[in-house]
């Protein structure tokens, strides 16, 4: 396995391998790696002659009062996991390669990032689509592969992909969880072991709407209601929102009907920490 730094270095690297007609899956990330990112390396590796792990902490996605400063880093362990699962090259850039001096070129993608985590963290997918936008033209893939635990993210990229004619096939790879099931998360690293207990909350109650719904429930306020109440029975617990949303546009539905899909998510804070999940349903 090869680290590379340099944009530039990079580029070469993948035009090269492309040219010799090998294909190129991307894994970008944030790094501190859990077993959700080795799930991305498996099928990336499983689809690709080459792949690429992209491991960088971008300040544009975080808010100006968020955990950017302390967000959980370790490369060394990121290095000996990526070895691990045969990923061929590390790009690991510096923030001043990413966003040199004067930098002023954004993606904006309308409609579906101004909802839900948009509300909530106004800038964030701004930041996300940049980034990704900028990984895509360094590394070149033909396959890119996310998590569906970051639901509205995997939309953003998309539509991103999509409205802009980028020739990169996106790949989500469903949520790795944990025994009891809450969602691998490298935020997790910040929850105490009180915390950890109450963090399954997330997604006992997802669970818990998924059954009522198999059982016949339909009116949105009914599902809502029992997540929320569910979630406000934990002390250490604050809910910043739970909606049902139709999974293309992450508009909220009132109503389900039956032979569509909708997807169910949720933002909570445990004690200090922030933690995202969802499920998808399907009534076909
Ligand atoms: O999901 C993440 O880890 C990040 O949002 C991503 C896609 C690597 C962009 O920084």
């Amino acid at each position: 396995m090869v680290e590379i730094v340099k944009p530039v270095q990079m580029q070469r690297v993948v035009s090269d391998a492309k040219r010799r007609g090998k294909s190129i899956g991307v894994v970008p990330t944030m790094g501190y790696l859990h077993d959700g990112h080795v799930a991305l390396m498996r099928e990336a590796r499983r689809e690709n002659d080459i792949v690429v792990l992209t491991i960088f902490v971008n300040p544009t996605q975080f808010g100006p009062n968020e955990d950017f400063e302390k967000y959980p880093r370790d490369i060394d362990r990121d290095k000996a996991i990526a070895e691990k699962e045969n990923v061929d090259f590390i790009f690991n850039p510096s923030v001043d390669d990413i966003y040199p001096e004067g930098f002023s070129t954004y993606i904006d993608v309308e409609g579906v990032s101004e909802l839900l985590e948009g509300e909530w963290r106004p800038g964030h997918f701004r930041g996300v689509a940049t980034v990704v936008m900028k990984l895509f033209q360094i590394t070149l893939p033909d396959r890119a592969y996310f998590g569906q635990k970051d639901a509205q993210q995997l939309m953003v990229i998309r539509k991103m992909v999509r409205d802009l004619h980028m020739p990169v096939s996106i790949k989500d790879v469903p949520t790795v969880r944990e025994p009891d099931g809450l969602a691998m998360s490298s935020r997790n690293a910040y929850l105490s072991t009180d915390e950890r207990k109450d963090a399954v909350i997330l997604f006992t109650s997802l669970r818990d709407a998924r059954d009522q719904i198999a059982q016949g429930e339909r009116s949105r306020d009914v599902i809502v209601n029992g997540i929320r109440n569910a979630i406000n029975t934990i002390r250490n617990a604050r809910i910043d929102y739970v909606e049902i949303v139709d999974p293309e546009t992450f508009k909220s539905v009132e109503k389900l009907e039956d032979d569509r899909e909708y997807c169910i998510a949720l933002a909570v804070r445990i004690g200090k920490t922030r933690l995202i999940d969802n499920i998808f349903i399907n009534n076909k």
